[in-house]
């Protein structure tokens, strides 16, 4: 058991397998990351900050850390590129790459707009677009989003990055389709709130609002979700949301 009393029995479910985890410097993409290679599997740990990724990466057997921006196509690219030269295949993906910023909608200017769209929904795109074809090529695999309870609850001052939340979920949606004829599943995570450095600036050590369960998830809660859907486990999901929340949007 962790410190968050989520088991962590090495069962081998990666064994062999690739993930692909932008965000992977930090937070959920970290833990996931680290989650993945203790049951078996390697990582390439892709983030806009390369330091932050080699500084996860280095714990990780077999694992490699890679600097890219999710928002730059042809960054996305060479990420993938290197990753499928250097660990021979991928299998999963996660894409966990992102931020918060809460703005009032008058306030909220067409370049915060943009820049907040870029890197969570058009960088989800990118990096599925991308991996797609190494996907199929390794015979199928396992694509996980990163939404938000906020693609599915209205928060105060908080437009785009529910926009891009929401926009993720129609677009996982949309590829699940499009990729299941190739033995590729796409699945959506929607986390509450989570003790992670994002989070710390809006939660401080304090109380997660509207949640049953009254607290922040620790990543580690996120990230047993998130390799549930990772591996074979979840072999009859695809096109679906899970809502990890604490009860959040039961109330
Ligand atoms: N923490 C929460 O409460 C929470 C709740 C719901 C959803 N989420 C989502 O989960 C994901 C991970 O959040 P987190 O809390 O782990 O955040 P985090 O800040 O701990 O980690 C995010 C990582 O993404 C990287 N990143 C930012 N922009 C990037 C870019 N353009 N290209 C590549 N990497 C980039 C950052 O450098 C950072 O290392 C995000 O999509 C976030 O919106 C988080």
């Amino acid at each position: 058991m962790d410190s968050a009393g989520v088991s962590t029995d090495l069962t081998g479910r990666f064994a062999g397998k690739v993930l692909f985890a932008t965000g992977g410097g930090s937070g959920l993409g970290a833990s996931t990351a680290r989650r993945f290679v203790a049951e078996g599997g390697q990582a390439a740990v892709v983030d806009l900050d390369a330091a932050r990724a080699q500084a996860v990466a280095d714990d990780l057997d077999g694992s490699i850390a890679l600097g890219c921006d999710v928002s730059d196509e042809r960054s996305v690219g060479d990420a993938v590129r290197e990753t499928h030269e250097r660990l021979g295949r991928i299998d999963c993906v996660l894409n966990s790459a992102g931020y918060v910023k809460f703005t009032p909608i008058e306030e909220l200017s067409l370049d915060e707009w943009n820049a907040l769209l870029a890197v969570h929904l058009t960088g989800t795109f990118l990096v599925c677009k991308a991996t797609l074809p190494v996907l199929r090529a390794a015979g199928g695999g396992s694509i996980v989003n990163l939404a938000s309870v906020a693609a599915l609850l209205a928060r105060p001052n908080l437009a785009a990055y529910a926009a891009a939340k929401g926009g993720i979920i129609s677009f996982s949606r949309q590829l699940a389709v499009d990729a299941a004829a190739d033995n590729v599943r796409v699945n959506v995570l929607a986390p509450g709130s989570v003790r992670t450095p994002m989070t710390a600036d809006v939660y401080g050590e304090g109380q997660a609002p509207h949640a049953i369960q009254a607290r922040l998830a620790e990543p580690e809660e996120i990230a047993s979700a998130a390799c549930f859907l990772l591996s074979d486990d979840s072999s009859f999901f695809t096109a679906a949301t899970l809502v990890a929340d604490g009860g959040a949007t039961a109330l």
